[in-house]
């Protein structure tokens, strides 16, 4: 009998990350590869996929890599049938490739929020699209979808990419209806805050010695206390695309550092004079105690603890 770790090898699948010349895709794509995984990936130019072979060169990674546009249905079909020719069936399917589009909802164009939709969700319905057919012919696959806290959340400027992603959340459990009956399952990764290259300005320590205001917002707002690396979305990305997970199907798993169940730390650094307002309402409350006491003058412990106790007693009162 296989043991329990030999249900998390990949050996001799096809495993297809969109968008994977660099990034978060590249960090699954050699996670898949350590897995015993064929790498194949797509990008949106011939530039970016020349960058992502030499990449894959560096490390040891044999991989295929073709221009194909996740949002153009005629390309992926292509793409999908070279890699059914060149390389074999595809077995997992990471549906990686995103963009984000950070501008106040009000000042977006149409045009720029059908760019987003188009990538972030329509993208993986093609691809998905193209994949599932062959999956049910062979008894099986993996659909990973790139989920995001988003899926979760609204923040300011990114409407599109969250409705985007929140959508991807509900296409994920979709698939995972109509087709888990053909054992395919299809999960979605949420990844946090991830320290990349690009993000790195925004944890540079101030020339004061404090933390950059962002990362003193993210990480004030995650248990955790830190950024995730791209290894920590490594063993959730190779689980799902195992046997280990072939019970498990339609989830988002949220790799934030517990963002998503943190209500966020006390804002001791935030801006009193800004509250003015709630301060005055504080100050009334506080106020009320004046009453208290004079009822604790007069009455019982229970009577005194708070005012509604005594509606309470009115109205049992009157009911008799
Ligand atoms: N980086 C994070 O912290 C983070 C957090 C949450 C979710 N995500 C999601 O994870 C995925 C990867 O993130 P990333 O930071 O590595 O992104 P990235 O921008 O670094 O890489 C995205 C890749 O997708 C490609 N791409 C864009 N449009 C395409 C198209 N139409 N067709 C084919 N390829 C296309 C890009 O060229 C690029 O290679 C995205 O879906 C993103 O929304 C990332």
């Amino acid at each position: 009998m296989a043991g329990v770790l030999d249900k998390f090898k990949l050996t001799g699948k096809v495993a297809w990350i969109t968008g994977a010349s660099y990034g978060l895709g590249l960090a699954y794509a050699v996670a898949y590869a350590e897995a015993g995984a064929k790498i194949v990936f797509n990008d949106i130019n011939q530039e970016l996929v020349d960058r992502g072979m030499s990449e894959y060169k560096k490390l040891g990674i044999k991989a295929y890599g073709a221009v194909c546009d996740v949002t153009n249905e005629k390309q992926v079909t292509k793409f999908v049938s070279d890699v059914e020719k060149k390389v074999g069936p595809i077995d997992i399917l990471v549906n990686n490739a995103g963009i984000i589009k950070r501008i106040p909802m009000t000042e977006m164009t149409l045009e720029q929020w059908n760019a987003v939709i188009n990538v972030d969700l329509t993208g993986p319905f093609i691809c998905s699209k193209a994949v599932i057919p062959s999956m049910i012919k062979r008894g099986g696959g993996k659909i990973i979808n790139a989920c995001s806290m988003m899926s979760e959340l609204g923040r300011e400027t990114v409407s599109a990419y969250a409705a985007a992603k929140g959508g991807l959340k509900m296409l994920t459990k979709n698939i995972c209806s109509e087709y888990g009956q053909y054992n395919i399952q299809c999960n979605a990764i949420g990844p946090g805050y991830i320290a990349t290259p690009q993000t790195a300005p925004l944890r540079e320590i101030q020339p004061d010695g404090s933390l950059h205001p962002f990362d003193r917002f993210i990480r004030s707002k995650t248990p955790a206390q830190r950024w995730g690396e791209t290894e920590d979305l490594m063993g959730l990305a190779v689980f799902l695309a195992s046997p280990a997970s072939d019970f498990i199907n339609g989830q988002v798993v949220y790799i934030d550092g517990g963002i998503l169940a943190y209500i966020g730390q006390d804002p001791s650094n935030l801006d009193a004079s800004k509250f003015a307002k709630h301060k005055d309402k504080e100050t009334l409350t506080k106020k009320a105690p004046a009453k208290k006491t004079a009822a604790k003058k007069t009455s019982s412990k229970t009577v005194t603890k708070k005012a509604p106790a005594k509606t309470a007693a009115k109205k049992s009162t009157s009911k008799k």
